[in-house]
């Protein structure tokens, strides 16, 4: 017998409900040793507190399955299900995260949070759910008999992920590839952003920073993570664009200071017209200190073409040991279809390292 408890987000880092985010990441923990073989891509319980700081951007509810009663610890948590659901853009939407103790599947706990995480859903007018699962990198291409909607890639038809959330209604919107890089050393590192930089066109300037977002960039920087949210190819998955501004990324900053997170970007500035036309970065959590997440590579569609996105990324990597000395490896995502940021990826020395299905449920979509 289990039951279903409904926790609000925990209002800050010490709050009791913490516990709730604690299990969870364990749990992802289990999924991530199953599957990826390693943590590397592990996220830690304060940084899964730092996503739903902010409600007026993001309302994060938690459900728990426990075995009987209310639980009050961890040690009574069959599985978690939690919803993130963006308030400032994006209201159709919901993104599931649903995870079940590996001992206690196949018998109905997944299943019955999965009920009670549509009804929150419907309570707060969403009706497009999306959620990811992991896959091995070791499958070989023909097992991932699942092709996902956009054409390129694809996930294991028979996992128990898969046929838990297609026996629900839910397509394969997208798949994508996970890769990792060993760091090359500073001599490599120098010598790749110096070959960039000797090819960069005059017009443009860079600008690297460690830590939060300068004031007097906040705006442009903003403006640029709009128009990544918005040119990020996301196939025909009922993603929306998304509403920044400086005051929005100031709160981002501060959720990545409070999960003891820190970030270096590069940015590219067009000199004549004054305006910031690319940035890429890396995440770097203290916690784990041998590691530095690449996330988002932009370049402006009328600056594309030029070298600008790899000299952007040559420029990042060299700074690395300077401000993370510990780094030893990169890790980044990409959508199976983005072919032109593989490539780039491939050249810099990355290697498929895991793989990600990105499933979406839409009301009325399943009959
Ligand atoms: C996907 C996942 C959440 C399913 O959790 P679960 O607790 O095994 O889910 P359920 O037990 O409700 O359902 C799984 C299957 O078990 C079987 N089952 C369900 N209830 C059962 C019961 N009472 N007795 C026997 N078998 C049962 C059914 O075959 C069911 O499939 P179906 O309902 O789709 O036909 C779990 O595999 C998991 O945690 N995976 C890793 C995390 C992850 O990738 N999450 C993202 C995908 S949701």
């Amino acid at each position: 017998m289990h039951a279903i408890t409904r926790f609000e987000h925990p209002a800050s880092i010490d709050a009791p409900e913490m516990f709730v985010l604690r299990a969870e990441r364990d749990l992802w923990a289990e999924v991530l040793l199953a599957k990826v073989g390693d943590l590397d891509m592990f996220e830690s319980a304060e940084l899964a507190f730092s996503y739903g700081m902010y409600p007026e951007y993001h309302r994060h509810i938690h459900l728990v399955a426990s075995d009987g009663g209310t639980p009050t610890c961890q040690e009574h948590v069959l599985g978690v299900a939690s919803l993130d659901m963006p308030m400032a853009d994006n209201p159709r939407l919901a993104i599931l995260s649903l995870v079940v103790r590996s001992g206690s599947r196949g018998k109905g706990v997944g299943g019955a949070l999965h009920a009670a995480a549509l009804k929150v859903a419907e309570e707060f007018g969403r009706s497009t759910i999306q959620v990811w699962t992991w896959e091995p990198v070791s499958i070989p291409d023909g097992a991932r008999e699942l092709p996902a909607e956009t054409g390129v890639g694809g996930v294991e038809r028979d996992s128990a992920e898969s046929r838990f959330l297609a026996g629900r209604g839910y397509t394969l919107g997208q798949a994508e590839r996970i890769s990792r890089m060993a760091l090359p050393s500073v001599d490599d590192l120098a010598a790749m952003r110096d070959a960039e930089l000797a090819r960069m066109p005059s017009e443009y300037e860079i600008i690297t920073i460690h830590g939060p977002t300068p004031d007097d960039l906040l705006d442009g920087a903003a403006a640029l993570s709009a128009t990544m949210a918005a040119d990020v190819p996301t196939g025909d998955l009922d993603v929306g664009e998304e509403l920044w501004d400086a005051e929005r990324l100031r709160a981002s900053d501060a959720q990545l200071d409070a999960a003891d997170r820190d970030q270096l970007q590069t940015l590219i500035r067009h000199v004549p017209s004054g305006e910031l036309v690319g940035f890429t970065r890396f995440l770097h959590d203290r916690s784990r200190p041998e590691i530095a997440h690449q996330w988002e590579t932009l370049v402006v569609g009328g600056h594309r073409g030029h070298g600008l996105g790899m000299l952007m990324k040559a420029v990042n990597h060299a700074a690395i040991p300077e401000v993370w000395p510990r780094v030893t490896r990169l890790i980044t995502g990409n959508a199976s279809e983005n072919a032109h940021m593989l490539a780039i990826n491939t050249a810099l020395g990355y290697e498929p390292y895991a793989a990600c299905g990105f499933w979406e449920w839409r009301r009325g979509a399943d009959g």
